[in-house]
C-alpha cells in the first residue's frame, strides 16, 4: 500500500519534471528575402550541420517543408500579413489551407508553431490578426492538432508605450482592442507571447542613452529598477521584463514570452558604426550563453526562454539601410560571417579573426570535492548501476583505480555518464555533486571519455543527442537522461531514509 503510493508519487513527480524541464532553446530564423540563397535543401543541410534544432520561416513554402522533412528540426511557420484577410474572413479558408498546404507535409515536417501575422502594430493590420488566429486554431482543433501546433503572432517592442524601468512596462493603450482578445486567446490556449527584441536598434537610435556594452551583454555596471530594486546588466533582460510587467499589469501572469527574433547586424551604412562582425559575434555569443543555462531574467530568474536568432543568411533584397541586408550568420555561399559557438560553452573568446581556442567546446564532468563520502558513494553506485556506466576502469589494477579515492572514482563515472547522455547540463547535475570543467581531467593511462568517443549509450541511442555542439542551445536533454537523473534522485532519497 505505502509502497504503491510512493511509486505513484514518484511517477507523477517524474512526469511533472519531464514536462517542466524542457530547457531554453535557441533557434534560427530562415528569412528568404534574397535572390542568391542556396536552395532549401542546401539550407536544411547547413542547418543540420550546425545542429540547429529550431527554425523559424515566414510562410508555408512547400519546398522548405520538403527540405526539412524527417530532419527532426522543429519548424515555426508563418502566415504573412498580406495573406491575413482571407484567413480572418472565412473559417473555410483556414480549413482548406490547413488541409492542402500543411497536412500533406505533417508530421514528417515537424511544425510546432504558426505565427499568424507579424508585428501587426507596425503595419496596421491588427484588426485581422485575432480573427485569423481563431480560424487557424479552429481548423487545427478540427484536425486534432491544436495541442501539437501552437498558434500565436509576433510583436515588436513597439506594443509597449513604456519599457523603462522594466517594472513600469505597459502596453500602448491604443492597441487595447487588439491586445485584449489576443491575450485571452494566448492564456486560454497556453500559447506564448512572441516578441522580436532588438537592442541593436535601441543603441543605434539613442547611443547617448544606451551604452554599447549594455546592449551587447558586456556591461560591468548595473542598471537598477528603482521600483523593484532588480539589477539589470543587459538590455535584453530589461526589455523582456518590461513585457512581463506589462502582462502582469493586465493580470496575464501565466503567459510565457518567446523571442521570435533577435540578433545583431555584421555590417551597416557608414553611420551604423556598431554594425560590425565583432559586435554581432559578441551579441549572439553572449545571448546564447545567457539563454541556454536557463538564467532567466531578473524578474523571472530560472525561467526558460526560447529564442530565435535573426537570421540564417544575409538577405540582399531587404529594403532599408545597409544593416538590413547583413543580419546573417552565413553568407549565401554558406560560409560563416563570423564564428559562433553555438553550444554556448566555448571559452570567452569573442574576437573575430583571432584564433579561437577551444572552439569545439568540449567539457567534462567531475565530482565536487566538497561532497560527503556517503552521498558520493551513493552517486557512484547509481552511475555504475542504473546509470549504465562502464566502471571497469576504476576497478583495482585498472588505469583509473589510482588514486583510490571516492572523488576520483566518482569523477570518472560521472564524466562517462555525462558524455554518454549528450553532455547536457542535467547529465552533470547528480543532485548538485557534478561540476563541469573545460580541462581534460585525464591523467597517465586513465583516459576520460569525451563526447562521441563512445557511442554506447545507456538506452536507445537514437533518443540521446551525443554532440556537445548544438544550436539547439541547451542540448535537448532526452527523456531517458531525465528518467535516469530522477531515478538517481529517488535513489538518493531512499538511501538517505535508509541511512537514518
Ligand atoms: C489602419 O487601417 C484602418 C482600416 O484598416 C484605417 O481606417 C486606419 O486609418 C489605418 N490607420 C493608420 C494609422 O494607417
Ligand atoms: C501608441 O500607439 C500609437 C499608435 O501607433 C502611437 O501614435 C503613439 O505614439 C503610441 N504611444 C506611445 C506612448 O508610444
Ligand atoms: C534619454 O533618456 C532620458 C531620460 O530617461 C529621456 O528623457 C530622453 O528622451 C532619452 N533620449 C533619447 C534620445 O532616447
Ligand atoms: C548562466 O550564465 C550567466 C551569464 O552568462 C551566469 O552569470 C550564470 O552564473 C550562469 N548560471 C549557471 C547556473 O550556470
Ligand atoms: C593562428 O594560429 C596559427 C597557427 O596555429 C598561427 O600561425 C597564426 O599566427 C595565428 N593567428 C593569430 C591571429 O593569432
Ligand atoms: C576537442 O578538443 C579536445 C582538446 O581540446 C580534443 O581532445 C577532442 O578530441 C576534441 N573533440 C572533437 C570532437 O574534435
Ligand atoms: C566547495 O565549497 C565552497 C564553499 O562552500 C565553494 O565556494 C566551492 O565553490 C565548492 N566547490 C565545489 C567544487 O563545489
Ligand atoms: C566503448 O564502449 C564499449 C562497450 O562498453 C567498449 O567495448 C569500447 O572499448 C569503448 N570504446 C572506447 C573508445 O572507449
Ligand atoms: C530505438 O528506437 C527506435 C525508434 O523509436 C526503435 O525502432 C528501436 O527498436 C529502438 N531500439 C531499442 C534498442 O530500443
Amino acid at each position: 500500500m505505502e509502497r504503491g503510493f510512493r511509486l505513484i508519487l514518484a511517477a507523477s513527480l517524474m512526469l511533472m519534471l519531464l514536462d517542466l524541464c524542457r530547457g531554453s532553446t535557441i533557434g534560427v530564423c530562415y528569412g528568404r528575402n534574397a535572390d542568391d540563397l542556396p536552395t532549401p535543401d542546401k539550407a536544411a543541410q547547413l542547418v543540420q550541420q550546425h545542429n540547429i534544432k529550431y527554425v523559424r520561416i515566414y510562410d508555408s513554402n512547400i519546398q522548405v517543408f520538403k527540405a526539412f522533412a524527417n530532419t527532426g528540426i522543429e519548424l515555426m511557420i508563418g502566415i504573412p500579413n498580406s495573406d491575413l484577410l482571407p484567413f480572418a474572413q472565412f473559417q473555410s479558408n483556414a480549413d482548406s489551407w490547413l488541409k492542402n498546404n500543411i497536412l500533406p507535409y505533417y508530421p514528417s515536417t515537424k511544425i510546432t508553431y504558426i505565427t499568424v501575422g507579424a508585428e501587426a502594430t507596425e503595419v496596421n493590420s491588427t484588426s485581422l490578426v485575432v480573427p485569423a488566429m481563431q480560424n487557424v486554431f479552429t481548423a487545427l482543433r478540427k484536425a486534432g492538432l491544436h495541442k501539437k501546433i501552437k498558434v500565436s503572432t509576433t510583436h515588436s517592442l513597439g506594443v509597449l508605450s513604456r519599457s523603462f524601468p522594466p517594472s513600469a512596462g505597459a502596453f500602448n493603450s491604443s492597441f487595447a482592442s487588439f491586445l485584449k482578445p489576443l491575450l485571452i486567446f494566448l492564456a486560454e490556449n497556453k500559447s506564448p507571447f512572441m516578441v522580436d527584441i532588438y537592442p541593436y536598434y535601441a543603441f543605434r537610435d539613442s547611443p547617448n542613452n544606451v551604452s554599447l556594452d549594455y546592449a551587447l551583454f558586456e556591461s560591468s555596471s548595473e542598471v537598477i529598477d528603482p521600483n523593484t530594486g532588480l539589477l539589470y546588466t543587459n538590455m535584453f533582460d530589461a526589455q523582456i521584463d518590461a513585457l512581463y510587467f506589462a502582462l502582469a499589469a493586465l493580470n496575464f501572469r501565466t503567459i510565457k514570452i518567446m523571442v521570435t527574433e533577435t540578433g545583431w547586424p555584421s555590417k551597416g551604412s557608414p553611420k551604423e558604426t556598431a554594425a560590425t562582425p565583432d559586435n554581432a559575434q559578441t551579441y549572439n555569443t553572449n545571448l546564447i550563453r545567457h539563454v541556454i543555462n536557463d538564467t532567466g531574467t531578473p524578474a523571472k530568474p530560472g525561467e526558460e526562454l526560447d529564442v530565435y536568432i535573426f537570421s540564417l543568411f544575409n538577405e540582399n533584397r531587404k529594403p532599408g539601410l545597409d544593416s538590413e541586408r547583413n543580419w546573417g550568420l552565413f553568407y549565401p555561399d554558406k560560409t560563416s560571417v563570423y564564428n559562433l559557438d553555438f553550444s554556448g560553452r566555448g571559452s570567452v573568446d569573442v574576437i573575430t579573426g583571432a584564433n579561437i581556442t577551444n572552439t569545439n567546446g568540449t567539457t567534462w564532468c567531475i565530482a565536487s570535492s566538497n561532497a560527503s563520502d556517503r552521498v558520493l558513494q551513493s552517486a557512484l553506485d547509481w552511475a555504475c548501476g542504473p546509470g549504465n556506466v562502464d566502471c571497469s576502469p576504476i576497478q583495482p589494477s585498472q588505469p583509473c583505480y589510482e588514486p583510490d579515492t571516492l572523488v576520483s572514482h566518482a569523477s570518472y563515472a560521472f564524466n562517462s555518464f555525462y558524455q554518454q547522455n549528450g553532455a547536457s547540463d542535467v547529465a552533470c547535475s547528480f543532485g548538485g555533486l557534478g561540476v563541469r570543467v573545460d580541462k581534460n581531467p585525464s591523467y597517465d593511462k586513465c583516459l576520460y571519455m569525451t563526447t562521441g568517443s563512445n557511442k554506447t549509450l545507456s538506452t536507445n541511442a537514437t533518443a540521446i543527442p551525443t554532440t556537445s555542439h548544438s544550436l539547439a542551445g541547451k542540448v535537448h536533454t532526452s527523456k531517458s537522461s531525465w528518467t535516469f537523473m530522477i531515478s538517481f534522485l529517488l535513489f538518493l532519497a531512499i538511501d538517505s531514509i535508509r541511512g537514518w
